[in-house]
């Protein structure tokens, strides 16, 4: 057996393939998990494992959408049939995009629907498909019975502050949040906690990808002046809080939103103001993402 706090444990992430889920997948994998990546982008995916497996860890891929309601039996069983039971899982899964901006009275219903497909009711299918699987394989050989299973749904901090203009995110995140504390109490006597962890900025690679082409180290920085650690977050952050969340340590943590976000939320807003107008004033030049004609957030 793996060495580790997650040994003997068997978890599925999904949209594991990069970014944050990628980060979830290594450090469940890095502290013993046997770990199945699910995500509609399989070759990134296998790409994941292969990183997984050449530092020693256990890890597969299976292709599925985790918004059609048939993807979360599948994944429970294949995870059952490679590892042979299920311990953990992390639902993180959403890519988002331009179609879910917009107000109450400008998304149309079709894009609501679309949108709480992916954001709420793939995170209700997984859980529903789940935890039949996890009461089945009980708790790993050598831990008690607090041990039978641990799910992890990513949420934001879009799920705990407003922006505007962003109805289907913002609801949706917010639900998360509320899923995860109404299965916190029906599961808990079975043995299983269940959280969600509400991140900051995240400098996904796709993250990456954006700040660098909008070469604006400026803007990166004002980002950054937001944060009280002073600086964005790396899939790793979210990575070591999902782990911890799914060790024994944290068996008498259930229902809980953990805000990974360098402080973000507990910031009073009148000082980051200030921070920002001096430093805007010092960099009269500087673009951030909000200025791309397709960027990703609206504002007014
Ligand atoms: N990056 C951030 O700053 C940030 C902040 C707060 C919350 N989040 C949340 O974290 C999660 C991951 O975000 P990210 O920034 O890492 O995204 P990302 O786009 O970098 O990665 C998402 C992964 O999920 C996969 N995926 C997307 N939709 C899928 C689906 N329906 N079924 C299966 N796989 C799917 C993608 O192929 C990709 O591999 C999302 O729930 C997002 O809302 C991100």
């Amino acid at each position: 057996m793996a060495a580790g706090k997650l040994a003997g444990k068997v978890a599925i992430v999904t949209g594991g393939a990069q970014g944050i889920g990628g980060g979830c997948a290594r450090c469940l994998a890095a502290d013993g998990a046997q770990v199945l990546i699910v995500d509609i982008d399989s070759e990134t995916a296998a790409q994941n494992a292969e990183r997984i497996r050449q530092a020693g860890g256990a890890a597969s891929v299976m292709a599925g959408d985790v918004a059609e309601e048939s993807v979360a039996a599948e994944m429970v069983d294949c995870a059952v049939e490679e590892y042979g039971r299920l311990d953990i899982l992390v639902q993180n899964a959403f890519s988002g995009g331009a179609w879910m901006r917009g107000t109450a009275v400008e998304i149309e219903p079709d894009g609501w629907r679309a949108g709480m497909a992916s954001l709420v009711d793939a995170l209700y299918l997984g859980a529903r498909a789940a935890i039949p699987a996890m009461r089945a394989s009980g708790a790993p050989e050598g831990l008690p019975a607090s041990e039978v299973g641990r799910i992890v749904n990513i949420s934001s901090i879009h799920g705990m502050l407003q922006a505007p203009e962003r109805l289907i995110y913002n609801v949706g995140k917010t639900a998360v949040i509320g899923l995860t504390r109404q299965l916190a109490v029906d599961f808990g006597p079975d043995g299983i906690t269940v959280n969600a962890i509400a991140p900051g900025h995240i400098v996904t690679e796709n993250m990456r990808k954006m700040w660098d082409e909008m070469g604006n180290d400026e803007g990166y920085r004002l980002f950054e002046l937001h944060y009280p650690v002073r600086r964005l977050g790396t899939p790793e952050d979210i990575g070591a809080a999902v782990t911890f969340l799914c060790a024994p340590e944290a068996s008498f943590i259930t229902g809980q939103t953990l805000a990974v976000d360098g402080g973000q939320t507990v910031q009073l807003q009148e000082n980051i103001v200030m921070d920002v107008k001096d430093f805007i004033v010092e960099h009269p030049d500087l673009k951030t993402h909000f200025d791309q004609p397709n960027g990703g957030v609206p504002r007014r």
